[in-house]
C-alpha cells in the first residue's frame, strides 16, 4: 500500500497531468485503487510519477483506470422502463422538445439510449442531447457510433437494433439518423460549467467513487440546471445524498425530480 505521504504526492502530479482532482474522491478507496495500479506496474510512486510525466500512453491508461468507462445501451433496462413511462412522457407534455444531459457518458451508449427512445416517443421533433465525459478518448468512438459488440447492444430491442444499427461483422455501428441525434463534448463534472434549463439530467455510474462532499455539490449544480419539474435519472444503487435538503422529490426507483414551483419557492 502507497503511504499518505506518497499518495498526496501522486495527487499532486495527477492533477497537474490529467486535470482529475483526487481531493473529490473517496480517499481509502483511491489510495487502494492506486495502489493495486502500481502494484500492477512494479514501480513505486516516484517512478510513477516519472512514467506519467514523460509517457502520454501510460498517462491515458492512469485516465482510463481512474475514470473506468463500462457501460451498455439500456444498462439496468427496468430503470430505463420507468424513464420511458414515467419521465419522458412528461417532459414530452410539457415542453415538446426535450433538453436532456448524458453527464458521464462513456462509449455513448447511454445518451444514444435516450435519443432512440426520445425518437420512438416523438419523432421529428429535434430533441436535444448532450452527451459529456472527461474522458477524451472514450468520447472519439462515442462521436464515431461504434465499434459497439454484441454485448453492447445485448439489452436492446431487436427491432430498434434493426432501426438505428448497421452490423459490420461482428461490430455494430451506429446509423446516421442516430449519431445526428446526439452531441457529445468534453466536460469535468469537477470542475467545469454546467448549462441550464434542462428537462433531464442522466449520471449513472459516475460519481461511485467520489466523496460525499463532492456528490452533495454535484446534486446542487444539477438541480440548478434543471427546469422546475426536471428529472434526475441515477444508477440503481445510488440513492441521492440529502435529496429532500436540495428539493428533489424521488419519483420511483432511480429517478428524483425537482419541484414544479422550485423557481418560485427559490426566488421567495
Ligand atoms: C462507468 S462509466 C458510466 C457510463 C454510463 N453513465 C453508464 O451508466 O453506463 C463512468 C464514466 O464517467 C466518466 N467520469 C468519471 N469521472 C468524471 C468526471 N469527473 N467528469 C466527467 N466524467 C467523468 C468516466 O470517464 C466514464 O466514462
Amino acid at each position: 500500500m502507497i503511504s499518505d505521504s506518497d499518495f498526496e504526492v501522486l495527487k499532486v502530479k495527477i492533477n497537474q497531468i490529467l486535470g482529475i482532482d483526487l481531493g473529490y474522491y473517496k480517499p481509502q478507496q483511491m489510495q487502494r485503487r492506486l495502489s493495486g495500479h502500481l502494484t500492477r506496474l512494479h514501480l513505486d510512486a516516484r517512478e510513477f510519477c516519472g512514467l506519467i510525466g514523460n509517457d502520454p500512453e501510460a498517462a491515458r491508461e492512469l485516465r482510463e483506470f481512474i475514470t473506468i468507462n463500462v457501460s451498455e445501451f439500456f444498462r439496468d433496462p427496468a430503470q430505463f422502463d420507468v424513464l420511458k413511462s414515467v419521465a419522458l412522457p412528461e417532459i414530452l407534455e410539457s415542453s415538446g422538445q426535450a433538453k436532456v444531459w448524458s453527464a458521464g457518458c462513456s462509449h455513448g451508449g447511454e445518451p444514444y439510449s435516450v435519443a432512440i427512445l426520445l425518437n420512438e416517443l416523438a419523432p421529428g421533433k429535434n430533441h436535444l442531447v448532450w452527451a459529456t465525459d472527461i474522458d477524451r478518448q472514450i468520447l472519439r468512438r462515442a462521436q464515431a457510433g461504434g465499434p459497439y459488440a454484441e454485448t453492447d447492444v445485448r439489452a436492446m430491442e431487436k427491432r430498434l437494433l434493426l432501426k438505428y444499427f448497421d452490423k459490420k461483422g461482428s461490430e455494430f455501428w451506429a446509423k446516421d439518423e442516430l449519431l445526428r441525434m446526439v452531441k457529445f463534448k468534453e466536460l469535468n463534472l469537477l470542475s467545469d460549467r454546467f448549462s441550464i434549463g434542462l428537462d433531464l439530467i442522466i449520471c449513472r455510474n459516475v460519481v461511485i467513487y467520489f466523496s460525499d462532499d463532492a456528490k452533495r455539490a454535484l446534486n446542487e449544480r444539477f438541480f440548478s440546471s434543471l427546469k422546475p419539474g426536471g428529472f434526475l435519472f441515477v444508477g440503481g444503487t445510488e440513492a441521492l445524498l440529502g435529496a429532500d435538503d436540495i428539493g428533489f422529490t424521488r419519483v420511483q426507483s432511480s429517478l428524483y425530480q425537482k419541484a414544479k414551483q422550485a423557481a418560485a419557492m427559490r426566488a421567495a
